[in-house]
């Protein structure tokens, strides 16, 4: 078994510093890898693929592994999102999978125990929520909206608060944790003592900086007295607001609060204030995007550091450590797209990390309640259910040459797994260029990252000798039955249409004009003529890009560009992914004007009818051409064609033709690169529908469900 830290041979010298041992508190970190506290979404109802889920990313080289936020009481209870328990001993059984799990390679395992506070609606509990003056977090979108006040917390309040986070830390403590958390982020309890707006008493624990960081202070100092000498004590705090705002005495708020407990904390675990900004999307937020708010805690603390900043380049890892900023790299997302990154720095592989592209999938699957999904990693969640792990594959269960048609994500993912598995590979794609629908998107504003989807698979099948691709390749349904190839895959991607939308909210009659466009028209290169309407029903990413690229890229033609779509907010499903905020900044940063709840009825005379979805009112807006972002439908006619002559498979020697990914069933690139592995995968499998459902550790203790200490 390989542990973190040893065979430095083959590491670059100038890496060499981020496998340095870093001391925290009693224990040590084997090396400068830190996997920060991020929720898996998959609970304690599913404790072995949590556990399995964490295990790998010990196992690929991270010095420590920590849970998401693991609540202390039903009075932080945050369902119908996913989150993590320690209420009682059964948590303490399922996070001890965890534990033994992580230690086995060698790694330090942290927990996240957290408050919510007034963030919390305490949907299932029904208990009223605490906030320190019962100011709420009153979010403004479907979904995170909430209708429970909360109350004002009395001082029995706050001492019940304590006293469950110190029950919370002994059993952690018992669970085999390392390291164990007091958090002040993100708009939670403590971080809702720490913040004016929120915390508005006249008491002790309000008025002055030094007042408002007492009940941080409290957690902190009980923490300590209920783990004892076994285990450090580590605080994540949000610093974003706090360091804009003035302080008598230093530089801001925020150096005022770590100041005040410097070396109270065995680490400082620092975060930016919201999840857009803290785990924001590439499209907005580039690499190392946190320096500017965090880079003081180090002047201020003896105590060590871990930050975060979707950190993939080890240069830039490197220079946040030689230059005084971390002393540990933390990272969410780019342990979650590669488990691996670590070792595969530690072996001189870097060209082999599987870069996470930052497009917030995995924080939408959390948002969605579901285990953690990933673009670039189609294994994550999958360890233990499927039993996938994102570095070693079975190998082929036969000679047996494939191939794909179509070199868009899914292909390129079902190529790749299955030339590692040892298959003979072929890749076809009508397109002189290999990456399907991302080589154009990667040409939109701030998609460029994304482009990492084709990069890492096309190196790699470039460097395979079992591959062949074979781009401006156009097959028909003769070419598959000549080309004697046992498995035909069909990964031809799909087309959008130029169907309406209608006031029962599905996809109807195409509109028929000129002047109306698909995306598709508009990265085969058609310059609409202005102005333009971009009418979006698909909701994601793609309808706010285009006016945004439209206004842009045709910005010396004068192309006026207007966005409108019968949801509420512009790009509304980016809300899942951090984004939506910026969406409506971008939008309006570039003067295009939005008009939300509207559904598209007609274009003529250089007017798009625009009609209220709910009051019919009209909403005519100036338009000579419309690009419809709305319904995708399989670009599926080749697998037909192909199908419709299934007798003569057995003579050209094909014992299976399928669909994968968008051909199948379009959907987000998430579930394309899925699709792919899973195709590859499944190939000649004993056992292609093994999903193994897991079930909680529910022996239950006698008496109260939870236990007050
Ligand atoms: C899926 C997901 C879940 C997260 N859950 C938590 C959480 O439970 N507690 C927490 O403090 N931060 C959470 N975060 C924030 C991350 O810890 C981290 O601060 C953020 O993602 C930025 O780091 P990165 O750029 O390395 O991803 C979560 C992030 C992701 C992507
Ligand atoms: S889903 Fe996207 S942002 Fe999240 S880890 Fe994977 S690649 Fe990165």
């Amino acid at each position: 078994m390989s542990g973190p830290g040893d065979g430095l041979e083959r590491c670059k010298p100038k890496y060499r510093v981020l496998f340095e041992p870093v001391k925290i508190g009693p224990v040590t970190a084997p090396n400068r890898f830190y996997q920060v506290p991020h929720a898996s979404g998959m609970t304690e109802a599913n404790p072995r693929v949590r556990a399995a889920f964490r295990a790998m990313k010990a196992e690929g080289g991270w010095g420590v592994v920590s849970t998401g936020a693991v609540s202390t009481h039903p009075s932080c209870d945050d369902s119908p999102l996913p989150f993590g328990r320690l209420w009682d001993d059964n948590d303490v059984r399922a996070h001890a999978l965890m534990t033994d799990a992580v230690h086995a390679h060698g790694a330090l395992a942290a927990i996240e125990i957290w408050h919510g506070g007034g963030s919390v609606m305490n949907r299932t509990s029904r208990i009223a929520p605490y906030a320190p003056s019962g100011i709420p977090w009153q979010a403004t979108h479907v979904g995170f909206m909430g209708n429970h006040r909360p109350r004002a917390m009395t001082k029995q309040d706050i001492r019940d608060v304590v006293r469950w986070q110190a029950a919370a830390a002994r059993r952690a403590r018992s669970a085999g944790f390392d390291i164990v958390y007091v958090y002040a982020g993100m708009g939670y309890l403590g971080y809702q003592f720490l913040l004016e707006e929120y915390n508005q008493r006249s008491d002790e624990y309000g008025g002055s900086v030094e007042n408002r960081a007492r009940f941080v202070r409290e957690l902190l100092e009980t923490t300590k007295k209920a783990v004892g000498a076994e285990c450090a004590v580590a605080l994540r705090i949000s610093l974003e607001e706090l360091r804009k705002r003035p302080s008598d005495h230093y530089a801001s708020q925020g150096h005022e609060v770590v100041a005040l407990m410097a070396d109270l904390p065995d680490l400082w675990d620092v975060k930016m204030d919201s999840s857009p900004t803290d785990c924001g999307a590439s499209r907005f937020r580039p690499e190392a995007s946190h320096e500017a708010t965090i880079d003081f805690v180090k002047t201020m603390t003896d105590r060590p550091v871990v930050g975060v900043g979707r950190f993939t380049s080890p240069d830039t890892m490197v220079s946040q450590v030689k230059r005084g900023v971390l002393d540990l790299i933390g990272g969410a997302r780019p342990g979650i797209a590669d488990p691996f990154l670590p070792n595969k720095i530690r072996e001189g592989r870097e060209d082999d990390i599987r870069e996470c592209i930052g497009c917030n999938i995995c924080i939408s699957s959390w948002h969605d309640g579901v285990p953690v999904r990933c673009t670039q990693n189609p294994t994550a969640g999958e360890e233990w259910r499927r039993g996938w792990h994102p570095e070693r594959i079975p190998p082929a269960g036969s000679d047996d040459a494939v191939l794909i048609v179509g070199g868009g994500p899914a292909g390129l993912e079902a190529g790749l797994s299955l030339a590692r598995r040892g298959y003979p590979v072929t890749i076809a794609d009508a397109r002189e260029e290999l990456g399907g629908r991302l080589v154009f998107e990667t040409r939109l504003p701030g998609l460029n990252a994304w482009g990492r989807v084709v990069d890492y698979r096309l190196n790699a099948l470039k460097q395979m000798d079992n591959v062949a691709l074979y781009p401006g390749s156009e097959l028909g349904a003769d070419d598959l039955l000549a080309m004697e190839h046992a498995h035909i895959v069909i990964a031809t991607g799909a087309r959008w249409t130029r169907r309406l939308y209608s006031s029962l909210e599905i996809p109807v009659a195409p509109l028929e004009r000129s002047g109306v466009y698909t995306p598709d028209d508009i990265a085969a290169g058609v310059v609409p003529e202005g102005p333009v309407l971009v009418f979006d029903f698909d909701n994601y990413y793609l309808g706010g890009l285009l006016a945004e690229y439209l206004s842009d890229h045709f910005a010396d033609r004068g192309l006026k560009v207007h966005y409108a779509t019968p949801a509420g907010h512009a790009s509304a499903w980016t809300i899942m992914t951090n984004e939506l905020p910026f969406v409506h900044q971008a939008l309006a940063e570039r003067g295009i004007g939005v008009t939300t709840l509207a559904l598209l009825k007609d274009m003529a005379g250089g007017e798009a009818r625009l009609e209220h979805i709910f009051t019919g009112q009209m909403m005519p807006i100036e338009a000579n051409s419309v690009v419809i972002v709305g319904h995708r439908e399989a670009r599926d006619g080749l697998y037909h064609e192909l199908m419709a002559r299934e007798g003569e498979f057995a003579d050209a020697g094909i014992k299976s033709a399928e669909r994968i990914g968008d051909a199948l069933a379009p959907g987000a690139i998430v579930h394309a690169v899925h699709s792919g592995h899973l195709y590859a995968r499944n190939l000649d499998s004993d056992a292609p529908d093994a999903f193994l459902r897991d079930i909680p550790i529910a022996e239950h203790p006698p008496g109260p469900a939870y236990e007050e200490e």
